[in-house]
């Protein structure tokens, strides 16, 4: 199984490109299926959870061609198979495809969806909407088959601002008929990318962004050019790793009012940040003032970046903390940075995390707990004294294109062994 093996302690200088964001390319490319002509999608990252989503739109009979980060796509021969379990499982957003196959055939037959095992990410409120959409879903263990005689509007009321559910109920309803509305919508900027490109296509959604969504049922869905947004956790990814090692580092190619609550709190913690327009020059400095971390829904602190942060709060003066709201297991990296030399300690039913600060770390043998678990423990790598080896891999290379040379060109000293 390949490793990533990274020497630490280096600073870090120059520019990093921030790429598409994986959270919306992931529901742009299922959403394709909506329209009976060619799509084309641009700004599309590079990584295996795209491969995964390309590969179930060819066993549609989509016309699928990408060359360097576009893809085009065109659906009107589509056939409606059944999407076998082991492409459901290869991420949770082969969950978009029952939204979008459900509006165009009001039939879908597909498993429940993989993704990181940071919680127990049931999917009823999908289901819940899909119900009240005049679905009927015949579900057997983590089989589904969901068939909908008439696909009607429906006036649905979220119990939580979910974002696949608030995106999977936006494609069922695309194509339904009459009006729906979605309440306690989430907010996420993702979510409003993907009702932009439905709209180009012909589709009638107004509200995205806001927690309250109404879309009006088309007949038919025209071509449309499209652009994937910058994916804003990649950026507060890159922005933590220039706060801890950072030298006059350039992260270019985001759109900072993404990542607000992480901006602020780099600042209270005492980083250097100069933000532009569409970039931040980020210096680290030898004092960071700890701070507390509660993760929230969208505009809140993103609990994707939450784990990369608490590598950070190792390198704080005292104790930090950690609320996580929105997941019920997702400090499965700690347990990984206290081989290398972090403390922390784990409270209120795994909810809350106490960082204790200033600890030099070490290079180690770790693994990559989940993506963005992944993210944390390379992040402690470049940091720590001498040499880490990072094993399960597959986890970070699925959400961060070109990590390793992204990395390389600014000063690390990372590699990819077999
Ligand atoms: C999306 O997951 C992202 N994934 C996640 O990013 C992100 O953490 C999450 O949104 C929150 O921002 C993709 O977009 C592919 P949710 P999703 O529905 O849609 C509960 C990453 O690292 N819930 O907003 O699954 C759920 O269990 C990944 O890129 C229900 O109870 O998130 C969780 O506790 C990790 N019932 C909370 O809501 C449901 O039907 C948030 O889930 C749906 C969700």
């Amino acid at each position: 199984m390949p490793k990533i093996k990274i020497d630490g302690g280096h600073k870090l200088s120059g520019v990093i490109n921030i790429s598409g964001a994986k959270n919306s390319a992931v529901a742009l490319i299922p959403a394709s299926i909506l329209c009976d002509e060619e799509v084309n999608l641009n700004n599309v990252p590079n990584i295996s959870d795209v491969d995964a989503l390309e590969s179930i739109l060819i066993h549609l009979n989509a016309e699928v061609r990408r060359t360097g980060e576009s893809i085009s796509v065109n659906c009107k021969n589509v056939i409606n198979n059944k999407i076998t379990e082991d492409m459901s499982v290869k991420l949770r957003a082969s969950y978009y495809f029952m939204g979008a196959l459900l509006s165009k055939f009001k039939k879908v037959d597909m498993y429940f969806p993989g993704g990181c095992s940071i919680g127990s990410r049931p999917i009823n409120l999908h289901l819940d909407g899909f119900k009240l959409m005049g679905a009927n879903i015949m579900e057997d263990g983590n089989h589904f088959i969901m068939e909908a005689p008439i696909l009607h509007g429906a006036n649905i009321d979220l119990n939580f601002p979910s974002v696949g559910a608030t995106i999977n109920l936006m494609l069922a309803a695309s194509k339904a008929d009459g009006e729906t509305i979605i309440n306690n919508a989430a907010k996420e900027p993702e979510i409003v990318n993907v009702a932009d490109f439905l709209n180009k296509m012909g589709a009638h959604i107004i509200g995205a962004g806001t927690n309250r969504i109404i879309i009006n049922g088309v007949k038919y869905l025209h071509s449309a050019d499209h652009e994937v947004i910058s994916d804003r956790i990649e950026a507060g990814t890159y922005l933590i790793i220039g706060a801890l090692l950072g030298k006059n580092l350039v992260i270019n190619n985001l759109n900072p009012e993404y990542i607000t609550p992480l901006i602020n709190k780099l600042k209270l913690s005492g980083i250097a940040l100069e933000v532009s327009e569409n970039s931040i020059l980020v210096n680290t400095v030898s004092k960071k003032k700890c701070v507390n971390i509660r993760t929230e829904a969208y505009p809140g602190f993103a609990t994707d970046l939450q784990q990369p942060m608490a590598t950070y709060l190792t390198q704080c003066d005292g104790i930090s903390t950690i609320n996580e709201t929105i997941y019920e297991n997702r400090f499965q990296n700690l347990p990984e940075l206290g081989k290398m030399g972090a403390e922390y300690e784990i409270k209120n039913n795994n909810r809350r995390a106490i960082i204790y600060g200033k600890r030099k770390l070490h290079g180690n043998e770790v693994i990559a707990t989940d993506l963005r678990g992944g993210a944390s423990v390379l992040i402690a790598a470049l940091i720590a004294s001498g040499t880490t080896y990072i094993d399960q891999v597959h986890h970070i290379l699925r959400g961060y294109e070109g990590i390793i040379d992204k990395l390389r060109s600014v000063g690390a000293k990372i590699e990819i062994i077999e």
